[in-house]
C-alpha cells in the first residue's frame, strides 16, 4: 500500500539505486519480527499488529466515543508528544468532512505552557452557542507515565475550569489515559471515579496511535477505527510478504546518514499530510536520536517554503536529504477558471488545480536531486482511514529496522528525561 520512490543522482547512489544494499536491512526487519533487537520489550506495538483483530478493545472504545459525542461540543485532549500526535495527524489528514462536522470539535491542548492559549480556549468555551445555550465540554487526558508537567498542568487548569461550568457531570465527563499500575493520574483517576483507558505497558509514547491513546479521539472525531486498523494489519502483511518499499526507505536513510547528509527534511505539496509530518518527525527524532548519532528530522511545507527554505536547500551544504510525502491520488480537486481578464495564467484555464501541484512537485524534485540533494518519495494512496493506518504501521517497522541498523536502542528517550529532570529540579528544589 505504501511505496517508496528514490531520486538520487548515481554519484551519490553508485552505479545505480541497487548500490544501497537492502540485505542488512532484511536482517534488520527479521531481527524486530523475531524481537531480537535492542529494547525489544517495548514491542507491544508490533504485537498488535501482528493480532488478527482486536475488536473488544475497539468495541470499548467506540461506545466511549459515542458516549462523548452526544454530551459533547468540545473535547479537550490533553497530552503530548506521543501522546497526541498521531491522533491530530489522523485528524488533518482525513478527508471525512461530514463525519468530523457531525462530531463535537476536538481540540488538542497541554502542548506548551504559554498562558494565552488557554486563556483564549477558556473564553471561547465560557461563550454560548448561536441558540444561547451552554457549551458542552469533555476532557481526555492522556499521560503513560502521569508525570508529565506540561499534561499535569493543563489538566488541573482545565479541570478547575469543568468543575466550574459543568459542576455535577465534571466526573463523567473526564476520560483518562494512562498507564494500567503506576503513576498519580492513575491514582487521581481511580479516585475520582473517572473512565479510563490503557497505555499498554509494553507500547512507549510514539508507538502509541494504534492504542486508545491514538484510537479514542480519533473515534470521537467521528472517523472509523476500525478501518485504520484493518489497513495497519494489512500493511504488515504487505511487508511479510514483500518488504522491498520499508526495507529501501530504512537502508537509504542510512545510507544518507552515513555519507554525511545528516539532515532529513520532511516534505509534502498536501497540506493534509502535515500531522503525518510531525508524527513522522517525532517517531523518528526521538527513536533515532541516540549515541551521538541520527539523523536531524527538518520538516518544510511546499510550495510555501520553497519560497523561504527552497533556497537553503538549493544552494546550501550537501547535508540535506528530502523524504516527500505524498498522496498519488488528489486529496481534492478545483478546476482553474477561465477569465476575460488577462493575468498571464491564461494556458493554465481548465487545468486542474492537482496538475500544477503535481507539476510543482515534479519540478522541485527534478531540480532538487539533479543539482545533488537526494530525494525519497514514500507514497500513500490516499487519506482514507485505512491508508493512514498503513502509513502508521509502515513507519513503525521502518524506524524499528532503522534503529536496529543503526545499533541503538529505539524505543527509550533518555534526552527527553534529561530536560525534565532540570525542569522539575527548578520547579520543587
Ligand atoms: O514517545 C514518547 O514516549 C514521548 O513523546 C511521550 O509520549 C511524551 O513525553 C508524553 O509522555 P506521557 O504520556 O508519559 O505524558
Amino acid at each position: 500500500m505504501i511505496k517508496v520512490d528514490v531520486h538520487a543522482p548515481s554519484s551519490i547512489l553508485g552505479m545505480d539505486k541497487q548500490h544501497v544494499d537492502l540485505t542488512q536491512a532484511q536482517q534488520s526487519l527479521q531481527n524486530l519480527f523475531d524481537k531480537n533487537v535492542q529494547g525489544s520489550e517495548w514491542l507491544g506495538w508490533l504485537d498488535t499488529l501482528l493480532l488478527e483483530s482486536n475488536k473488544e478493545e475497539l468495541a470499548s472504545i467506540q461506545r466511549k466515543a459515542a458516549q462523548l459525542q452526544s454530551i459533547s461540543d468540545f473535547v479537550l485532549c490533553i497530552g503530548i508528544g506521543g501522546s497526541y500526535l498521531g491522533a491530530a495527524a489522523t485528524m488533518t489528514a482525513s478527508l471525512r468532512y461530514e463525519a468530523k462536522q457531525l462530531a463535537p470539535e476536538v481540540r488538542f491542548v497541554g502542548t506548551h505552557l504559554g498562558a494565552s492559549e488557554l486563556k483564549d480556549l477558556m473564553t471561547e468555551l465560557e461563550a454560548p452557542k448561536h441558540d444561547g445555550t451552554k457549551k458542552r465540554v469533555s476532557i481526555i487526558v492522556i499521560s503513560k507515565s502521569g508525570s508529565t508537567v506540561e499534561t499535569g498542568v493543563t489538566f488541573r487548569i482545565l479541570r478547575a475550569w469543568l468543575k466550574k461550568h459543568h459542576a455535577d457531570e465534571a466526573k463523567d465527563r473526564i476520560v483518562a489515559i494512562t498507564s494500567s499500575s503506576s503513576g498519580s493520574l492513575r491514582t487521581l483517576a481511580l479516585e475520582a471515579g473517572y473512565d479510563t483507558f490503557v497505555v499498554p505497558d509494553d507500547v512507549g509514547g510514539r508507538f502509541s496511535v494504534l492504542s486508545p491513546v491514538g484510537l479514542l479521539p480519533i473515534a470521537v472525531a467521528g472517523l472509523d477505527i476500525e478501518e485504520l486498523m484493518e489497513g495497519a494489519r494489512k500493511q504488515v502483511k504487505e511487508i511479510q510478504q514483500d518488504p522491498v518499499d520499508v526495507l529501501t526507505l530504512a537502508s537509504t536513510r542510512k545510507w544518507f546518514m552515513d555519507k554525511g547528509y545528516t539532515i532529513e527534511c520532511l516534505s509534502s505539496f498536501d497540506q493534509i499530510c502535515s500531522g503525518l509530518i510531525d508524527w513522522v518527525q517525532q517517531l523518528q527524532g526521538e527513536s533515532e536520536g541516540k549515541d551521538s548519532m541520527g539523523l536531524f528530522p527538518a520538516s518544510a511545507f511546499y510550495s510555501r517554503d520553497l519560497h523561504s527554505l527552497g533556497q537553503w536547500v538549493q544552494d546550501g551544504p550537501r547535508i540535506l536529504f528530502e523524504t516527500i510525502i505524498s498522496l498519488e491520488n488528489p486529496s481534492a480537486e478545483i478546476e482553474i477558471p477561465s477569465d476575460d481578464q488577462k493575468d498571464g495564467f491564461e494556458d493554465l484555464a481548465h487545468k486542474p488545480l492537482s496538475w500544477v501541484n503535481e507539476s510543482a512537485k515534479k519540478g522541485t524534485i527534478k531540480a532538487h536531486y539533479e543539482d545533488g540533494i537526494p530525494v525519497i518519495e514514500v507514497k500513500l494512496p490516499d487519506a482514507t482511514e485505512a491508508s493512514i493506518g498503513a502509513f502508521f504501521a509502515f513507519y513503525m517497522i521502518a524506524t524499528g529496522v532503522m534503529g536496529d541498523l543503526m545499533g541503538i536502542h529505539a524505543y527509550n528517550q533518555p534526552g527527553v528525561e534529561a530536560y525534565k529532570k532540570e525542569m522539575l529540579t527548578i520547579l520543587r528544589g
